[in-house]
C-alpha cells in the first residue's frame, strides 16, 4: 500500500458513489448507499484503514484527500436526497387527494347524569344567594358523622342512619353530607354560606325509593342574627326557581339531632296536587328536604359561640329533585347507567 494507490482507491470510491447516487431510484436507496459508503463499517472507513501502513509524512496528505472525498460525497447525498424527496412528495400529493369538503365523522354528544345535572342546577340557584360550593370526604370519622353532630355513641337517633363501616377503626362511609358542616365551621370563620354536594352511603335494602349509594346537597349558613325566617324565605325562593314561580311551600315539624328546631320542607305537588297522585301519594305535598337551625351544641363543638352566631342547615337529595322534575318513578335508574335512560337528559 502506498500513497498513490490509496489516493486512487479514494477517487474511485468517489466516482462509484456518484454513479450509484445517480442511479438511486428513491430516498430509501440513497439512505442505504449512505450507510454503505460513509457508515461506521462503510467503504470509506475500509479504505482509510490502509493509512496505518503509510510512512508518517504521507499520512496527512491522504487525510486531506479523504476529507475532501467525504465532504463531496456528503453534499452529493444531501442534494440527491432532497431532489428525490420532493419528487416522491409530488407523486404522493398527486395520488392521495383528499376531499376536504366531505362531512366529518359525527361526534356523539354526551350529557350530564341527571343527578349531576340536578346538583348543578341546585348550585346555580343557591349561587345566586352567595352560596359557595365545598367538598368534604366520603370516608369519615364516627366523630364527624355522628358525635360532633350531637348524635352520641349508642344514641337511638343513630337508627336513622344505617351505616356502612370501613375497616379503619372509628371510620365509616358518610351516611349524609352533614359532617361537612363540622369541617367547614372548624376551618372557615362566619359569615358562612356554603353548599356541600357529595355521595353518601347507607346500608339499605335497595328498592324503588332507597339506594345504598346516593347524593346529597348540604346547605349551611352561619352568621350573626340568622333566623328560621331567613331559612324559610331562602327555601321558598329556591323552590320557586327549581319548580316554578308561585308554587306553594310549607314547613312541617321534623327531627334531626343536629338542628333545633328541625323541619321538613314541602312543595305543592307538581304532578296533580290531588288524591292518588303517583308523586305525592295523596297529600298534595312533596317533601323536598330536611332542615333546621344549627343546634347550639354543634356550634359549640366547632368553637362558635351560640350567643353570637346562629345558623341554619338543610340537606336534600338531588336524585329526589330530579325524580320530581322529570317525573321519574324508580330511583334504581340513577345507578344502572343504562344509556336508554341517561340519553334522555340532553
Ligand atoms: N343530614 C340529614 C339527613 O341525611 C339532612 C339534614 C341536613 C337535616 C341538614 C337537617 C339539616 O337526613
Amino acid at each position: 500500500m502506498d500513497l498513490a494507490q490509496l489516493t486512487r482507491d479514494l477517487e474511485s470510491l468517489a466516482e462509484e458513489t456518484a454513479a450509484a447516487l445517480a442511479a438511486a431510484a428513491n430516498v430509501a436507496a440513497v439512505e442505504a448507499l449512505e450507510v454503505d459508503v460513509l457508515g461506521k463499517k462503510g467503504r470509506l472507513t475500509g479504505v482509510l484503514r490502509g493509512i496505518g501502513a503509510l510512512p508518517p509524512e504521507d499520512r496527512p496528505k491522504v487525510g486531506a484527500i479523504a476529507n475532501r472525498v467525504r465532504n463531496d460525497i456528503e453534499s452529493q447525498i444531501a442534494e440527491r436526497r432532497t431532489g428525490l424527496g420532493s419528487a416522491e412528495l409530488d407523486a404522493r400529493l398527486r395520488t392521495e387527494t383528499i376531499d376536504v369538503t366531505m362531512p366529518g365523522r359525527p361526534i356523539r354528544r354526551g350529557s350530564l347524569h341527571p343527578s349531576l345535572e340536578s346538583m348543578a342546577e341546585i348550585a346555580r340557584i343557591f349561587g345566586q344567594f352567595g352560596f359557595v360550593t365545598y367538598e368534604s370526604p366520603e370516608v369519615e370519622t364516627d366523630e364527624n358523622n355522628f358525635q360532633l353532630l350531637n348524635i352520641p355513641t349508642d344514641h337511638p337517633a343513630r337508627d336513622l342512619w344505617d351505616t356502612l363501616y370501613v375497616d379503619i377503626p372509628g371510620h365509616l362511609l358518610r351516611t349524609h353530607t352533614s359532617p361537612g358542616q363540622i369541617h367547614l365551621m372548624r376551618s372557615v370563620k362566619p359569615p358562612i354560606r356554603a353548599l356541600l354536594p357529595g355521595r353518601c352511603f347507607r346500608y339499605e335494602a335497595i328498592d324503588a325509593s332507597h339506594g345504598s349509594e346516593f347524593f346529597q346537597v348540604e346547605g349551611l349558613m352561619v352568621d350573626e342574627g340568622t333566623t328560621l325566617g331567613d331559612l324559610r324565605g331562602l327555601l321558598e325562593a329556591f323552590a320557586h326557581a327549581m319548580f316554578g314561580a308561585g308554587k306553594r311551600t310549607r314547613f312541617r315539624p321534623g327531627y334531626y339531632p343536629f338542628t333545633e328546631p328541625s323541619v321538613a320542607f314541602d312543595v305543592e305537588c307538581l304532578v296533580c296536587g290531588g288524591p292518588g297522585c303517583p308523586a305525592c301519594g295523596r297529600s298534595g305535598w312533596m317533601t323536598i328536604l330536611g332542615a333546621g337551625m344549627v343546634h347550639p351544641v354543634v356550634l359549640r363543638n366547632c368553637g362558635l359561640d351560640p350567643e353570637r352566631y346562629q345558623g341554619f342547615a338543610f340537606g336534600m337529595g338531588p336524585e329526589r329533585i330530579a325524580m320530581l322534575r322529570h317525573r321519574i318513578t324508580d330511583l334504581r335508574l340513577f345507578l344502572e347507567n343504562d344509556l336508554r335512560f341517561l340519553g334522555q337528559f340532553r
